[in-house]
């Protein structure tokens, strides 16, 4: 075998490329590949249970799927799993997730101390499942993978918006698919309370609008991610955060009710009162019961954004916090927290709270999660706690994969821990907070980015050339709908509601240009409540569009490799004519779907980009003088075309943009664009 260092691994010019993501710890990549035709088979060798033989059986499937060829039971395996031991009956915190790949031209081994590790090589072979001229094939090589942070995460909102748990277990899939183990569930907010609880039954039976997971599903849940060497975290998010325990429990809230489900998004008033022992003695009884649910070691009590109002108007509140010495409403917070901890501690569970639970007198074993900042988890760490980074990693403010890329969870202040203190942050979770997104339009929000998110998670530190991330984005994107999960039919939905039998191949060049607003903007747009649908152009558009990012490669190209120039003008003028033709072709439509009329201005001004795009193909090609009064005004309008409409923005801008800032650099810079000089 020839041995390449990890650098190569990423894609190059001169070295080979691997649609892996996260890239593994170590590769070697070998000659030759192993053909996957209708021999192929799996076997077990040596250890075997249950979740093995299930595990080796979902990959056979999958396998069929991405190929089409049906598995086979018996004859030469020709993929062995092997390994040493079980995995802990529920995932454990730090288990051992490390494994072997090793594929030559006439079979492959996945081999690992744990069943565990077998799966996450499992995912790897497929991944590596690509197809030429001749088979579908895997390239013979060597892998020897482990994680970088022991908690890989992402949590995900089933309050704001109601999540079945088909949409959960597809999420699951794909989630093992790029190798994350913490499946952190936010069951409670103002909005919902999706629990079944069999002590408290008005919780769920007043608090979710009928939108509740049995104990039976959580149960299901919680069996389908261990399978998955997933570890399910519930969080009820406390005091804080509770209208919906309120329309219940109305004795639980620090002013006098009656209290009904919030509607609104934002942080509300509602808190639960820390001063009774009424409501530890509820809370007792009810973190008991879904402790005997959740098997998990942690379990997050949320914490955050509590407001104080109702502390302050309620005088014997006032009058506790005084007998007890508080200054601040901060202290009574804290106050809480300990109690609940020492609640969590009595019935086995180590407590998780957001950032705000920091606070002297903490007990030790409190993970932190940090959304503030690396400040927070760097202190955290400082004072002894473990600590998980999340701030950076939001992935409802629709921010482009390569932004949550470059955020570690060791960098900034966290970057300047000692060894002792580092070892604290055990890794990082991704937020999927369900304002503005539902069940149909949720995998489209959370992939393909946490699969760069898991590479941050998984891979080596030195794992940041974000074009290698993008190349293996794209690939992965496409490999993740064999998981299952349903990351690309956005589109689809909108235009089957608006242009039934897919009458509008425009829409889709519509779309593919935009990029949805994250929450910050779209709470400006209109007043959203959790009443009012997503079914809108920006429900469909991506955060982050890949056509449009190839396109900006395309240009960046322009002037790099002078043997390719043509066709990447061609592949420009396809796309900017698309562009130009499209309003044209949706003006009909536009006019007549209410769900589209927002779009109209945007379509329009997507043709005008096309034009421009087109325009300034014609001064590259002729090599024309450029007049310095057009360029001005095209980038005038450009950047008036790049503000927020209808909850999404034109990315098209952007690849034109570049065009024109080719052609207005000095020639000497520009080579060989640079044959149209500026005339002013
Ligand atoms: C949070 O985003 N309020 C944890």
């Amino acid at each position: 075998m020839l041995a390449l260092s990890l650098a190569l691994c990423a894609p190059s010019k001169a070295g080979p490329s691997l649609a892996l993501m996260p890239l593994p710890a170590q590769v070697s990549i070998g000659e030759g590949k192993l053909i996957i035709d209708d021999s192929f088979s799996i076997r077990i060798s040596g250890y075997s249970d249950r979740h093995l033989q299930d595990a080796t059986a979902r990959l056979a499937s999958r396998i069929a799927r991405q190929t089409g060829i049906p598995p086979r039971r018996a004859g030469k395996p020709t993929l062995v799993v092997e390994c040493r031991g079980a995995a802990p009956e529920y995932p454990a915190l730090s288990e051992d997730e490390s494994y072997r790949l090793e594929i030559s031209p006439i079979s492959a081994r996945v081999s690992a101390p744990t069943v565990t590790g077998a799966l996450r090589g499992m995912e790897t072979f497929s991944q590596l499942i690509a197809a030429d001229a001749d088979s579908f094939f895997v390239p013979t090589l060597r892998i020897d993978d482990r994680p970088r942070f022991t908690w890989r995460g992402l949590m995900l909102d089933a309050a704001r918006h109601w999540m079945p748990v088909p949409v959960i277990e597809r999420n699951l899939d794909a989630m093992a698919a790029v190798k994350l183990n913490v499946f952190h569930w936010h069951l409670s907010d103002d909005q919902g309370f999706r629990v079944e609880s069999r002590l408290f039954p008005k919780l769920q039976q007043l608090g979710s609008d009928g939108n509740f997971y049995t104990q039976s599903d959580v149960r299901r849940v919680i069996a389908y991610a261990r399978d998955r060497g997933i570890r399910v975290v519930p969080e009820f998010d406390m005091p804080g955060h509770t209208t919906s325990w309120l329309v219940g429990y109305p004795e639980l809230a620090s002013a006098p009710g009656r209290y009904e489900i919030e509607r609104k998004w934002g942080i509300f008033e509602p808190v639960l009162d820390p001063t009774r022992e009424e409501v530890y003695k509820f809370l007792d009884a009810f973190l008991g019961e879904m402790a005997g649910l959740f098997p998990d070691a942690y379990f997050h009590l949320g914490g955050d954004e509590v407001l104080d109002t109702q502390w302050k108007q309620s005088r014997t509140i006032q009058a506790f916090a005084a007998k007890k010495g508080f200054q601040t409403s901060a202290e009574l917070h804290a106050y809480f927290n300990r109690r609940i901890q020492a609640l969590l501690a009595k019935h086995g569970k180590k407590m998780i709270g957001w950032d705000e639970v920091l606070a002297p007198g903490l007990a030790a074993d409190v993970l932190i999660q940090s959304w503030r900042g690396q400040k927070s988890l760097a202190d955290a760490a400082r004072q002894g706690h473990r600590g998980i980074l999340s701030y950076g990693y939001y992935l409802d403010h629709m921010q482009p994969a390569s932004f949550h890329y470059q955020i570690d969870p060791v960098s900034g202040e966290t970057a300047a821990l000692s060894a002792q203190e580092t070892a604290l942050v055990l890794g990082g979770e991704a937020c999927m907070w369900s304002e503005y997104v539902t069940e149909e339009t949720l995998p489209s929000r959370i992939w393909p980015r946490l699969a760069a998110i898991a590479e941050r998670f998984w891979s080596p530190r030195e794992t940041t050339d974000i074009h290698s991330m993008y190349t293996r984005l794209d690939a992965v994107n496409r490999w993740l709908q064999w998981t299952g999960v349903q990351n690309r039919s956005g589109y689809s939905l909108l235009s089957e509601r608006v242009a039934p039998g897919d009458r509008a191949p425009a829409l889709w060049v519509l779309v593919n240009a935009v990029e949805a607003l994250g929450i910050d903007q779209r709470q400006e747009a209109r007043h959203y409540t959790s009443l009012i649908p997503l079914n809108r152009l920006a429900d469909a558009a991506s955060p982050e569009s890949e056509s449009v990012r190839h396109l900006e490669e395309v240009v960046a190209g322009l002037s790099a490799d002078p043997g390719q120039r043509q066709q990447r003008v061609e592949e420009l003028r396809r796309a900017f004519t698309e562009w130009s033709r499209s309003s044209e072709q949706l003006r009909s439509l536009l006019s007549v779907r209410f769900l589209l009329l927002e779009a109209s201005s945007v379509s329009e001004d997507l043709s005008r980009i096309g034009n421009i795009g087109l325009r300034a193909l014609q001064y590259l090609e002729s090599g024309e003088k450029i007049s310095g009064d057009w360029l001005a005004q095209q980038e005038h309008d450009l950047d008036r075309m790049a503000q927020p409409r209808a909850e999404v923005v034109l990315a098209a801008v952007r690849p034109v943009h570049a065009l024109l800032d080719a052609l207005s650099r000095p020639p000497s810079h520009a080579e060989p664009v640079g044959n149209s000089p500026i005339s002013h």
